[in-house]
């Protein structure tokens, strides 16, 4: 027999279980009151986030493949400055870009150019990221959203499985503020609640990355949008130098509101399987296993190694 009476707080919640599609949400915002889908229920609002080729991931540096085809990037346009409109768009805080900037090289099949981009972040500055490198969490991760050139809308490029380049970067906090994000910490401070937006006057993508030299060691995967729909059509790139910004920059992000009021935070999804997929690594990522390597390579020929 199942009993017959339930907690009314329970059985709000079991009603949330049931109620399938929907609006979805991060976990930070899922409370018995508040009925949205967070990750774990994420198929409900699109059966792709069930699907076997998702993001983000953990990537585990001591199993990537180096690959010499992962060669270095060209930027185009990235440092021309364009007025843009900064969102609040209730789950991030998005960046219209004109389409002229573009990145061709890194294996990419093709030229991409630059649509949007986005943050993740976590609380006040703690862990956010979306991708995790051997289990490290970064305090945000920015993605800058590109489709293949022949394509007009991101509709029609997620329809090709190789639609949509992401380049992915993550942020470490510095001691000093960064005073290249001066105009988007500056402009958060006008979009607090959902579908706020302002201009921003004046700014490049070129401003928002580490310099061009300091992005050659990355890593490379397939992978999906990391939000519903999850559509399997994503070449993802992971940079390995992070952009320094300082606690107080960082901790801006959280008086950001979702669109009940509460903070902004908790803005990623939890970690996917890989289910078989190989994470390539740019000739010049340096890891743990490659630096052991040379050392014992080193003492051999110094003819350290050990002789019994
Ligand atoms: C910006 O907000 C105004 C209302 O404040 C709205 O009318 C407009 O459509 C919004 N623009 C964008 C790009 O979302
Ligand atoms: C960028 O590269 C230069 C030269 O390789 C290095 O000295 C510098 O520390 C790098 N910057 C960052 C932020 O990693
Ligand atoms: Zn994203």
């Amino acid at each position: 027999m199942q009993p017959l009476i339930v907690p009314a707080l329970l059985a709000s919640c079991l009603w949330t279980l049931c109620t399938g599609a929907g609006d979805w949400c991060y976990q930070s915002q899922f409370t018995c009151d508040h009925q949205c889908n967070a990750p774990e229920k994420w198929n409900h609002a699109n059966s792709n986030c069930a699907g076997k080729l998702q993001s983000p991931i953990n990537v585990v540096t001591r199993k990537t493949l180096k690959d010499d085809r992962l060669i270095p990037f060209q930027f185009s346009n990235y440092e021309q400055i364009f007025r843009g409109t900064i969102k609040n768009n209730g789950h991030s805080v998005q960046v219209g870009v004109p389409h002229i900037s573009t990145i061709s090289g890194g294996d990419l099949p093709t030229i991409y150019k630059a649509v949007q981009f986005h943050l993740h972040w976590g609380h006040n500055g703690g862990p956010g990221s979306e991708h995790t490198i051997d289990g490290e969490q970064y305090p945000m991760e920015l993605h800058i959203v590109h489709m293949k050139h022949q394509y007009t809308d991101l509709t029609t490029a997620l329809s090709d499985p190789e639609g949509v380049a992401v380049l992915g970067f993550f942020y470490e906090r510095s001691k000093s503020g960064n005073r290249k994000y001066d105009p988007v910490i500056n402009a958060l401070r006008s979009i607090t609640t959902t579908n706020g937006n302002t201009s921003l006057s004046s700014i490049s993508l070129t401003q928002l990355i580490p310099s061009e030299q300091n992005l050659t060691s990355y890593y490379r995967y397939k992978g999906s949008l990391t939000t519903p729909g999850c559509t399997e059509a994503v070449i993802w790139t992971l940079f390995e130098t992070p952009i320094p910004l300082s606690m107080d920059q960082l901790r801006v992000f959280s008086e950001l509101k979702f669109h009940d009021g509460k903070p902004m935070v908790g803005t990623f999804r939890p970690v996917q399987p890989l289910n078989g997929r190989k994470v390539f690594r740019s000739g010049s990522v340096v890891t743990l296993a490659s630096s052991a390597l040379l050392i014992a390579a080193m003492a051999t020929a110094l003819g350290l190694s050990r002789s019994n």
